[in-house]
């Protein structure tokens, strides 16, 4: 955590407020966090979530609540100063999983669980959004949108990006996802790229169906999706050079109904990732080359189908520094770490079409808290002292972003 003094910074009001205010608005987020982790709703459809995140923000004097789409919600303040206009993100959905924590605020509705963190997200915005609405002015402009439907590609980023006129006038932008695999209180920032573009792929193989005891008359499109299966790792290992990162996994593999009949079509799914947009450009035609080759061997058709899912999200240098700066003052250099690149997929990547911007992760991992499993997994939880530690950093960061100068 942080004293007073690492968070003073020129001519913004009352840093020390911050501290001040710890120890109740530490609460507040854990009440805030509670809330939401007790009400999970599944992307695109987060109606009672946006109508509890716009009431809190209603109750916060100084900004301007309005609903874009109809499960986000925009916190808008303006300030008299000069300054510049800074984007803050939240994403706000949960995911179709069935929670297996047992503590006393697991999910009420079964089947949907925040299992990525994403209630601890809100809470944080929410908790940046009254310091803000309590600073007696504002450099610039600070706009905080806490987005639906980070978890179901085509995202709620892109509708908000592309479809509404959140992103008219803003400069820069910026947004934080905690990570339970970095220790509670630890920063991590990376310029460049950062996390991957997550393509999906979807394949049917078109055989011919008989008899198990006669595989000479039939076309097994089991056998030859088993080959597809093992080729593709070719496109990786052979296709590209060893230092262009690129994932081919296959997730899905369905066909057949019983031990003696060798059925007509298998159907297989999977994903690509990748940071490079070059690469990523050819992946689809090198990964349907092995598919057309192997099919083509062995007699059967197919129907392969290439989905480019969110954007490789690749961090502004400058922004990522500066953000780095911030994390040095808020949590300490000791706390502040280089941010590894993963082949997860983020939707924040949609902001960076139209702005420079950088995404940063704040550690939630507490082993005395079994907040360490992996996002996504039915026992993520995460250790709310990392609540505070994110509120800090994003408060600092959209003081530090909007100045006119920086
Ligand atoms: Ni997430």
């Amino acid at each position: 955590m942080t004293s007073s003094e690492d968070l003073q910074n020129g001519t913004q009001p009352r840093p020390e407020r911050l501290s001040a205010l710890e120890p109740q608005l530490s609460a507040q987020l854990v009440t805030w966090r509670r809330h939401l982790h007790m009400n999970p709703e599944i992307s695109f459809q987060e109606h009672q979530t946006a109508a509890y995140i716009a009431g809190e923000l209603r109750g916060m004097p100084g900004l301007e609540v309005s609903q874009l789409t109809p499960t986000s919600v925009l916190a808008v303040r303006k300030g008299t100063r000069p300054g510049r206009t800074v984007l803050l993100r939240a994403d706000i959905d949960a995911l179709p999983i069935l929670e297996e924590n047992t503590f006393d605020f697991v999910s009420q509705h079964q089947g949907a669980m925040h299992a990525c963190g994403h209630d601890g997200h809100t809470a944080i915005l929410l908790g940046v959004a009254r310091l803000v609405s309590e600073a007696p002015d504002w450099d610039g402009e600070l706009r905080m949108i806490f987005q639906h439907a980070e978890e179901q590609s085509p995202g709620g980023a892109e509708e908000l990006v592309f479809s509404t006129r959140l992103m008219d006038g803003v400069d820069v932008a910026t947004g934080l996802h905690l990570n339970s695999q970095l220790p509670a209180g630890v920063v991590a920032v990376r310029p460049g790229a950062f996390m991957a573009a997550p393509d999906n792929i979807y394949l049917t193989i078109l055989g011919r169906g008989g008899h198990a005891a006669h595989p000479e008359e039939a076309i097994d499109p089991i056998a030859i999706g088993a080959q597809v299966v093992t080729n593709l790792q070719h496109v990786v290992s052979r296709g590209v050079s060893a230092l262009d990162a690129l994932v081919v996994s296959v997730t899905y593999f369905q066909a057949g109904t019983t031990t003696n009949v060798i059925p007509d079509r298998a159907e297989l799914k999977g994903t690509v990732r990748s940071f490079d947009p070059g690469l990523r450009e050819r992946a689809p035609a090198l990964i349907e080359r092995v598919i057309r080759g192997v099919c083509e061997a062995h007699g059967a058709r197919y129907e392969y189908r290439y989905e480019n899912g969110y954007r490789p999200l690749i961090n502004n240098d400058g922004v990522a520094e500066t953000l780095r700066q911030v994390a040095v003052e808020t949590v300490g250099e000791e706390r502040t770490r280089l941010a590894q690149p993963t082949m997860g997929g983020e939707d924040f990547s949609a902001y960076l079409e139209k702005v420079p911007g950088a995404y940063f992760n704040v550690g939630s991992g507490n082993p005395e808290l079994e907040s360490g499993f992996p996002h996504h997994h039915p026992r993520f939880t995460i250790d709310e002292a990392a609540l505070t530690t994110g509120v800090q950093m994003m408060y600092a960061a959209a003081v530090r972003l909007g100045k006119a100068e920086l």
